[in-house]
């Protein structure tokens, strides 16, 4: 049978022909003696119309099938010209597939979105997350597009880790005991040396340490897989589970790191444009208004920048009376976020040169010796979607600064030694990739984007 996404796309070659869809029922109407089937297949965001009548032999039974039965129909394309849809299929015979039951919760009305994630196993089939998902691998196929087209390397890095990247703590622990009966040491702390490996192992929050190993090999390489995070956070921009985009380039500076980011986001976002064009206009017509013309805005212009120095200038400036009042040291919350992105750029914006105490023990000390070279990408609506940094490739000054955040150098022997062998400088980034669907997409909650979300307290599907 034919797929609906290629009876819209080249109409014209079908028109008149006899053809052969399968699908489920979006909607119907009725009359006496004929009536309308909205049929999709899954391959396509818009329905296909199905005209129908008293002919068929199953007339009866056709008319009464609930919503979200699975059909194949046969019958000769049509144009409708005048009418709301371009053409419809006039059906010669129709096979029911699979009957729904007729207390289907996704009935012909809107949803709250609120209700959809009750059913997540079900919003697939919604308009919205319909259009979402698709979104979604389009978006993740560009992504590898565009680092395969540049000659980067695809880098699996490991879900299993004994290291924490962020230096956080905010990490899901990996065991292998059995729980009834942990082994225990003296002191009755849990004895990790009888886990099955031997240490502590937690999920991963970030394969930049691994992919740092790889660019000094291969120059340029990227990441893209799950991450885990044991934030206690409930926002509308936080997952415990989440896909991180991570490429690392040897030879490159802060500035070449931006530029790649930059080239990223409007490549990425130009080949949504052009391959989800019905999509994108479902999100402008019923999400966010003013979607289009900001991602259309987005891809002609130059991201800001401003170092976080200049930032907290501007913000104390402002005059807002923030929540979290602003001083030199601090982090930016999401209202600050906000004022530079929503109020004053009104667009992407790089800070830079973050103060080192609220930065990761990677990043490269820069002269001043208070701030280093870090790039945080803020977007108005969903605030940080990019950290980055170049690296600190002095050893010295990497142990330094490892010494004075408490880290145990032991664990980290590794990434030290990479130091040691041709350790050039070299830059990197993390894209939240769920947060960069929030902003193609208009869509404001992060469970939303992704299929069945992981956040505290949540985890039912
Ligand atoms: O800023 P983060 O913590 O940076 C890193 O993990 C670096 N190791 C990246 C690198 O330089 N290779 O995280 C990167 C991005 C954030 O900007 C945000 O978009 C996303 O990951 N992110 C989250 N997304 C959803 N839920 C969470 N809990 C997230 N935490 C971070
Ligand atoms: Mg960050």
């Amino acid at each position: 049978s034919l797929s609906v996404r290629e009876i819209f796309r080249n109409s014209n070659s079908y028109f008149d022909q006899t053809i052969k869809v399968s699908g489920w029922i979006r909607t119907s109407r009725l009359s006496k003696t004929f009536g309308f089937i909205e049929l999709n297949d899954g391959t396509f965001f818009k329905n296909i119309q199905i005209v129908f009548d008293d002919t068929l032999h199953n007339f009866k039974e056709i008319s009464k099938l609930p919503i979200s039965s699975a059909i194949t129909v046969e019958g000769k394309l049509e144009e409708t010209p005048g009418s709301k849809q371009p053409f419809e299929i006039k059906a010669t015979t129709i096979n029911i597939e699979a009957l729904s039951s007729s207390d289907y919760p996704l009935q012909k009305k809107r949803h709250s979105l609120e209700f959809l994630r009750s059913i997540a196993h079900l919003r697939p089939r919604s308009n919205t997350f319909s259009a979402v998902f698709r979104v979604r691998s389009l978006v993740a196929y560009a992504i590898h597009k565009f680092f395969q087209e540049r000659d980067f390397v695809y880098t699996h890095t490991p879900i299993i880790t004994g290291s924490d990247c962020e230096g956080a703590g905010q990490m899901f622990r990996v065991t292998t005991f059995d729980m009834n009966s942990v082994p225990l040491k003296d002191d009755n702390t849990v004895d990790f040396s009888k886990d099955f490996f031997g240490k502590e192992t937690n999920l991963t929050v970030s394969g930049q340490l691994e992919a740092e190993a790889y660019a000094l090999a291969f120059r340029k390489v990227y990441t893209f897989g799950p991450t885990f995070r044991a934030e206690n956070s409930n926002t509308s921009r936080h997952a415990s589970e989440f896909w991180m985009i991570e490429p690392e380039i040897a030879f490159a500076d802060l500035e070449e790191n931006m530029a790649l980011a930059e080239d990223m986001l409007k490549y990425i976002i130009q080949y949504v444009l052009n391959n989800a064009p019905e999509e994108m206009e479902f999100f402008n017509n019923f999400i966010d208004n003013t979607l289009l013309d900001r991602l259309n805005n987005i891809v002609n212009s130059e991201f800001g920048k401003i170092t976080y120095t200049e930032a907290i200038d501007l913000l104390k400036k402002s005059g807002e009376n923030f929540e979290y009042p602003v001083e030199w040291g601090c982090d930016l919350q999401t209202e600050h976020e906000r004022y530079l992105t929503e109020k004053i750029f009104k667009k992407p914006v790089f800070v830079t040169d973050y103060p080192k105490d609220i930065k990761a023990f990677y990043m490269r000390l820069n002269d001043d010796n208070k701030t280093v070279a870090a790039m945080d990408l803020l977007v108005p609506g969903v605030g940080e979607i990019i950290g980055g940094s170049q690296r600190e490739e002095r050893l010295e000054i990497l142990e330094k600064r490892m010494e004075e955040m408490g880290l145990n150098k032991e664990d980290y022997w590794w990434y030290l030694e990479l130091r040691k062998y041709g350790g050039v400088k070299h830059s990197g980034y993390g894209l939240g990739f769920e947060r960069a669907i929030m902003y193609i997409t208009g869509m404001s909650n992060i469970r939303d984007v992704i299929p069945f979300p992981r956040t505290p307290k949540s985890a039912e599907f």
